[in-house]
């Protein structure tokens, strides 16, 4: 097998997870913030994962991207590959594989990242539930989408989103750092494309690790490990790649969970598509525990923040969590407008967005993630709830500048609602996504010339 050696000290190749069907909205931040380049083919997109070239020196800035979930740096890719009918010829191939890779240059590289490795909780490298001591409590529905992490959705983007609640915790307070001098333990993770390989994954996962560990030395430790290596057995083809986030990226900001609780990462894929400016009202009507307006007001600090939710425990999980952000994460933070800042700009009120009450062309930016009808609500709801939602929001939003995004996975029913008041909303842009294996949809909407009056508040301020 032709192997490419990988220089751990020149440029390399990185690929990161990204909710899928958000992939153009990761490659935005990461030329902007990575590669500062507006060339559309710096970042290839594949299904839920983006792939790019950067050095070690980028490390520190790619670890702190908001978009994506997971990184990793490619060791090595076989394209147009052939599997062979046997069993044993595959095993085979895959001992030659990894006899093939400078395994030196993968623990220099290792190395290079182990200052941004957060280590996996304990529950996390066990798949369980999180004892109720550990919890942040709230209520009983309080669960949090978790990652089994080795195990990509569908798309190879593990746990992409937070509609699927597999109950694993989440840790606000900083997780230790991969000591430094611990000697490798390592697991190799498989992850199959389709059924077409002669080889199943723990087959695979066992031969080529036992494979590595002969070359390294390295010992196996499946589950506390801190070197992972994942190997993908695509349809026709075989990557290697090195974790360099043993958690995801979007486990941060929510400390208080509610059973639909969104990924932060996907959260801010949303904020980005609606171009905020300094100054804009950025209104979440539906917020939940907040993680769409919470990550909003942490990245795009010169704003004003307000979220509400129809129910009053929501209201609170959310104000808990700008609370806990206030008291444990901003001290001593410096924002763009240079001020040492020690609050989120974001105010939390319990209301109905059918009847929201707020003055008519006062806000510019909506991003919500609406109930699906499925956890929260039902369709049969959806039915009534959507259109009255859409003319409240365009009601506040203004007229020609106004933007929203939404995340529904009810596409009929917003569909349906947005064609009926499309004289206040257009349409830019719909993408497709995954949320913890549903298909939903975000739809990007600007607000047309024509406003929209309620009579009794609109009526009340132009009489002041
Ligand atoms: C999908 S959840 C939002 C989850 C949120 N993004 C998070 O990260 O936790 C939808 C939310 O809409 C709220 N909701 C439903 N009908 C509402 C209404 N008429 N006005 C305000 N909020 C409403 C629900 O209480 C629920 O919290």
């Amino acid at each position: 097998m032709n192997v490419e050696r990988l220089n751990p000290d020149g440029i390399v190749s990185i690929s990161a997870s990204v909710t899928t069907g958000m992939e153009d909205v990761a490659a935005t931040e990461v030329k902007s913030k990575i590669l500062n380049t507006s060339d559309k083919h710096a970042v290839t997109a594949k299904q839920g994962r983006v792939y790019f070239k950067a050095t070690k020196k980028s490390l520190s800035d790619l670890h702190s991207l908001r978009s994506v979930d997971r990184l990793y740096l490619v060791i090595h890719t076989v394209e147009n590959y052939v599997y062979p009918e046997s069993k044993v010829a595959a095993e085979e191939d895959l001992s030659k594989l990894a006899s093939s890779i400078d395994w030196d240059s993968v623990t220099q590289f290792w190395r290079y990242n182990l200052p941004y490795l957060k280590a996996r909780s304990r529950q996390e490298d066990l798949g369980k539930k999180p004892s109720k001591k550990r919890k942040v409590k709230e209520s009983a529905h309080d669960v949090l989408a978790g990652d089994n992490s080795t195990d990509d959705d569908e798309s190879g983007n593990p746990m992409n989103g937070s509609h699927k609640h597999d109950d694993i915790p989440i840790e606000m307070t900083a997780l230790p750092i991969v000591e430094s001098k611990a000697p490798i333990s390592f697991r190799v993770s498989t992850n199959r494309v389709g059924k077409n390989q002669p080889i199943t994954s723990p087959e695979a996962s066992y031969k080529f690790g036992g494979k590595i560990q002969d070359i390294t030395n390295w010992k196996v430790d499946l589950t506390g490990y801190n070197l992972e290596v994942l190997l993908c057995l695509g349809l026709n083809s075989l990557e290697v790649t090195l974790a360099l986030t043993l958690q995801s990226l979007h486990r941060r900001n929510i400390t208080h969970f509610g059973i639909t609780t969104l990924r932060p990462t996907t959260a801010y894929n949303m904020l980005q598509l609606c171009d905020i400016q300094p100054g804009d009202v950025v209104i979440d009507p539906m917020c939940g525990t907040g993680a769409i307006p919470i990550e909003g007001a942490l990245e795009w600090p010169n704003n004003f923040y307000i979220a509400g939710d129809i129910v009053k425990a929501a209201a609170k999980r959310c104000r808990c969590n700008v609370e806990f952000l206030d008291e444990n994460v901003m001290f001593g933070r410096k924002f763009i407008d240079k001020t040492n800042r020690k609050n989120l700009l974001l105010d939390t009120i319990r209301w109905d967005t059918t009847n929201l009450p707020l003055k008519s062309s006062s806000a510019d930016v909506i991003v919500s993630d609406l109930p699906f009808g499925k956890r929260v609500g039902s369709k049969v709801d959806n039915r009534k709830l959507y259109p009255a939602i859409l003319q409240e929001m365009a009601r506040v939003t203004r007229p020609e500048t106004g933007r929203a995004c939404l995340l529904t996975q009810d596409k009929r029913t917003i569909i349906r609602a947005l064609s009926a008041l499309n004289q206040f909303w257009t349409v830019r842009k719909t993408l497709s996504v995954n949320i913890g294996g549903l298909t939903a949809g975000v739809f990007l909407l600007k607000r047309t010339k024509n406003s929209v009056q309620r009579p009794h508040i609109d009526e009340h301020n132009s009489a002041d």
